[in-house]
């Protein structure tokens, strides 16, 4: 009798995290004793070829069975856990698609979020920290916050923007530190319509009059958000040709910055989304009524930007599945839209949800926007991603496992935890590459 280990069976060529986490998973069963020869078996058929946890497991009950059959193994074979985790880990591989092209090291990405931290919509040293640390934090994809295609729209003044090549090249260190940490840099661009025009939420977040350096907005009606809200001006066709030429300039700017993600801002009630719901937009032309002509604008920039966007960058679109309220956007509208713009090319669709109207009634809990992802996923046969008080690694894990989405966007949580995938990993047993800089403060590592 002795200790069963298996010391770095064929280590090396391990092609993955996952698999040397599979082979790491057996050497933490070292307490189980078997018989002489046994380990010696093991690395031999090891060596053979590259093995999953779930082929090694299997490889050791056969051997158990058969020829080493009668040893005693303490503790039961159905420790050898054949983990299922590490699906956040695997990168995004689909042939099919452009997601294959850029190499998203994870599937999990870091939800755009504003700052309300620019001048004149310009990205500083707090967006570089900002979305630098969570790069460094191990994410996938950093994507940056709604970044404006014009000042009016801004969601408040102090928001990023990218209307101007001085913008642009304002990024640009930002987007090399960000692929210099092995993360795929992005950013969301939209147009904030009838919500524009606000102060900073640690401010109240209330619209800001002209005195106060705020501005009317524009909207496909001239219907305020609420009683507070400024009632916006109704985009006449020029404003409309305008703005899709924002959007595709905007699109041209990111490009031309470094990133290599571009999201379409199309949720949480600003203008794109002003424009899918009958409750925002009341038009009776060609761009309002029918479920099928409120998409037309929103359409329109997908394929302008879609027009300047490489076909091989991957282009996302953020929609807010559901107003949560009655006779408003919904699912099954939802569901249409995302088989029209992954005609138009889109790659994926980041499945958030209402925005609308201030009062809706939101049942928000753990993961609660993942059934949306999930229907379109499997509805439109498109990538889609889950976004939503998912805080918790094996919740996060259990998203994918269940193919509810093929990546995880955290927002708060990445707030709270800046190194979230580095230490979602040591939770999940998965060996990941820390920064070298940080590899002595990795869990497993000897103190020195
Ligand atoms: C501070 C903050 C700023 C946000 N800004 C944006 C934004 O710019 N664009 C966007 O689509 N969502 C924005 N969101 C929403 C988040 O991206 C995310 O969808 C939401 O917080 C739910 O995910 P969570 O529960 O993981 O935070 C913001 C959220 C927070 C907390």
């Amino acid at each position: 009798m002795k200790t069963f280990s298996i010391a770095n069976p064929g280590g090396k060529r391990y092609p993955h995290s996952w698999t040397a986490e599979a082979r790491r998973g057996v050497d933490r069963r070292v307490e189980e004793q078997v018989a002489e020869g046994f380990e010696e078996k093991v690395e031999e058929k090891v060596e053979e070829q590259f093995y999953s946890v779930t082929q090694i497991t299997s490889l050791i009950r056969n051997l158990l069975e058969g020829e080493f059959s009668g040893i005693t193994v303490e503790g039961e074979i159905s420790n050898f856990r054949p983990s299922s985790t590490g699906h956040l880990y695997f990168s995004l591989k689909d042939e099919q698609s452009v997601l294959s092209v850029v190499m998203f090291k994870n599937r999990i990405f870091v939800s755009p979020m504003c700052q309300y931290s620019c001048e004149n919509g310009m990205p500083n040293n707090w967006h570089l920290v900002h979305l630098g640390s969570r790069a460094v934090g191990g994410a996938g994809l950093v994507i940056a916050e709604a970044t404006a295609v014009s000042p009016e729209g801004r969601i408040s003044p102090m928001d990023c923007g990218i209307w101007s090549d001085e913008q642009s090249e304002a990024f640009t260190s930002i987007t090399r530190f960000i692929e210099a940490q092995g993360a795929v840099p992005g950013i969301q661009i939209g147009h904030a319509g009838r919500k524009a025009s606000t102060d900073a939420p640690w401010r109240g977040g209330r619209p800001l009059t002209e005195k106060e350096n705020g501005w009317q907005p524009i909207a496909p009606s001239p219907i305020a958000f609420d009683k507070r809200y400024p009632t916006p001006r109704e985009m006449t066709e020029a404003d409309l040709e305008r703005v899709v030429a924002e959007f595709a300039a905007a699109a041209e700017r990111s490009l031309s910055a470094g990133f290599k993600v571009l999201e379409l801002h199309t949720a949480h009630g600003y203008l794109m989304h002003q424009f899918l719901s009958p409750i925002s937009n009341h038009r009776k032309d060609r761009w309002g009524g029918t479920s099928e002509n409120r998409q037309s604008f929103p359409l329109r920039v997908t394929k302008a930007v879609r027009k300047v966007w490489p076909e091989n960058l991957p282009l996302f679109v953020r929609i807010s599945c559901t107003d949560w309220v009655e006779n408003g956007w919904d699912l099954s509208q939802s569901i249409d839209f995302s088989r029209r713009i992954k005609a138009l090319g889109v790659d994926f669709i980041d499945c958030s949800s209402g925005g609308t109207v201030p009062d809706a009634r939101i049942p928000a809990g753990p993961g609660f926007q993942a059934v949306f992802s999930a229907a379109i996923r499997k509805a439109v046969g498109i990538e889609t991603g889950a976004v939503g008080l998912i805080t918790a690694p094996a919740q996060a894990e259990q998203v994918l496992v269940t193919e509810q989405a093929d990546a995880v966007l955290l927002g708060r949580e990445f707030l709270r935890s800046p190194f979230w995938p580095m230490t979602a990993a040591a939770e999940l047993g998965v060996d990941i590459k820390w920064p070298d800089q940080y590899q002595r403060g990795k869990p497993d590592q000897k103190i020195q």
